[in-house]
């Protein structure tokens, strides 16, 4: 039965929230495997926001399974305070499962994140100052807490004594902070003990046995593939595999039960943080499409950077996570434009490059070579189906079609759940 990855195609913020939110009636387990409350999805259900960090998106569909995944990483507070507040709108959140080996974000990491930032001045990489990036650099390091530690009072006691040992003498060292107390840090943690115990479980085991019974499993991935700190613009990236193949290791799924991967991506372009935007507009279009899409971070608030639809990026992210369907958001914002350009390949030193170049160097260099779509000015947001779409909006979809290989499956024509054209089932 099927498992189904979606996936962010480009820097995130793509919508992959309300793309959850429309399969959310059609699967029974929404599992996120990757990231933490770096995320940020805004989802509308007849006319209420939402905004998700940490939750899978799926907590807002009655009936289904929510489930944060092993290679998440979780700040315990901003999981709690994240339950009360859908509680306290009406949402049922006592289905969530959480998995025993996930790592949490403790405080120490995101003061790291945040000092750490600070201390890179000009070269920073604009993170959400969240503590994402040090949890997963413990994971790494093997001075990582997990979700199942807090069950383990000794043991709890004595991760966090051999974390702070090293911690503790950066902070005070080299950061000039303050350092941590053993107690303070392990009570804080403990005092979440007995809410968290009746959640947790072994949660790959948990999805392959559904599998195996026949149910159907929706691996919906945090940020995005040129975020993925492999395949992404590293190092402007965050810290996790946000690509399709994260999730096998992210849920605890073997790859072969992914049937079906699907690539969110945006009709333009737009990133939050630093590292390199070949299509980035600096001018009026640029701002344009910032009010017109409202791109506002639903993290940070910061404003996120615009810029026209790369093709280069959507072939990259067809190839690498292996994309069968792609649903194409927020082709409404540019509604009103007379012509719209997309970017078809680069100009590096003078070579024209199709796909993205081998190098970190080269990509900064690249220079996006244009081609002029004709824009539309009827309205978007009725169409709830192909034909309802002006010619030149078909097109568009068309030729986004033709360029990222694979095919469209849905389009955004607004941000709420209805406003959607709906052109292969997706499950
Ligand atoms: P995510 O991180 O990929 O889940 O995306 P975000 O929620 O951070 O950002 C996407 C924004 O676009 C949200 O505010 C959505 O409500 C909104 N949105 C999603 N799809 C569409 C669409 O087709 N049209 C419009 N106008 N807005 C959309
Ligand atoms: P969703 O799931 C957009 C960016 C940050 C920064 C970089 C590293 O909503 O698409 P981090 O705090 O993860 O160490 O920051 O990654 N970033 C995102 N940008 N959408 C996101 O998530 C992001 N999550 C992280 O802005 O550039
Ligand atoms: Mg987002």
């Amino acid at each position: 039965m099927p498992a189904i990855v979606l996936v962010g195609a480009q820097w995130g913020d793509e919508g992959k929230g309300k793309a959850t939110d429309l399969l959310g009636d059609r699967v029974d387990f929404v599992v996120k495997f990757n990231g933490g409350n770096n995320a940020g999805h805004t989802v509308v259900i007849e006319g209420e926001r939402y905004a998700l960090h940490l939750l899978p998106s799926g907590i807002l569909t009655p009936g289904v399974v929510p489930v944060i995944g092993n290679g998440v990483v979780v700040d315990l507070e901003v999981l709690f305070d994240e339950l009360t507040q859908l509680a306290a709108r009406g949402i049922d959140v006592s289905r969530l499962v959480v998995s025993a080996n996930a790592h949490l974000v403790l405080s120490y990491n995101r003061t790291l994140d945040r000092v750490a930032e600070r201390f890179l001045g000009s070269r920073k990489i604009g993170t959400t100052g969240r503590g994402i990036g040090p949890a997963y650099a413990d994971k790494m390091n093997r001075v990582g807490i997990r979700v199942q530690d807090v069950f383990d009072a000794s043991i709890l006691r004595q991760k966090v004594e051999g974390a702070l040992d090293l911690k503790n003498q950066l902070l005070v060292k080299v950061y000039n902070r303050r350092a941590l107390s053993v107690d303070a840090v392990v009570d804080e943690l403990l005092a979440y003990a007995d809410r968290l115990r009746p959640m947790v479980a072994d949660t790959s085991r948990l999805l392959t046995d559904a599998l195996d019974a026949g149910r159907t499993v929706l691996l919906e991935g945090g940020q995005a593939t040129l975020l993925d700190v492999d395949h992404g613009t590293y190092p402007f990236v965050t810290s996790s595999n946000a690509t399709a193949g994260g999730a096998c290791t992210g849920a605890g799924i073997p790859p072969t039960r992914i049937d079906r991967v699907i690539a969110v991506t945006k009709a333009y372009t737009t990133r939050v943080g630093e590292g390199p935007f070949p299509t980035e507009l600096h001018d009026a279009a640029g701002q344009r499409l910032r009010e017109v899409g409202g791109e506002f971070g639903t993290t940070t608030g910061r404003p996120r950077r615009c810029g026209w639809f790369d093709a280069p990026i959507a072939r990259y992210a067809t190839r690498v996570n292996g994309v069968t369907d792609i649903v194409l958001t927020k082709l409404d914002v540019l509604t009103g434009l007379e012509q719209i350009p997309v970017c078809v390949a680069y100009d590096i030193e003078g070579v024209r490059h199709h796909e993205l170049p081998m190098t970190q160097t080269e990509f900064h260099h690249a220079r996006p070579i244009y081609e002029q779509l004709p824009g539309w000015t009827e309205d978007l947001t009725a169409a709830r189906s192909l034909a309802d779409l002006p010619r030149a909006a078909r097109d568009y979809v068309a030729a986004v079609e033709r360029m990222s290989g694979a095919r469209v499956s849905a389009v955004g024509v607004g941000a709420g759940r209805a406003e959607t054209i709906v052109v292969h089932d997706l499950v």
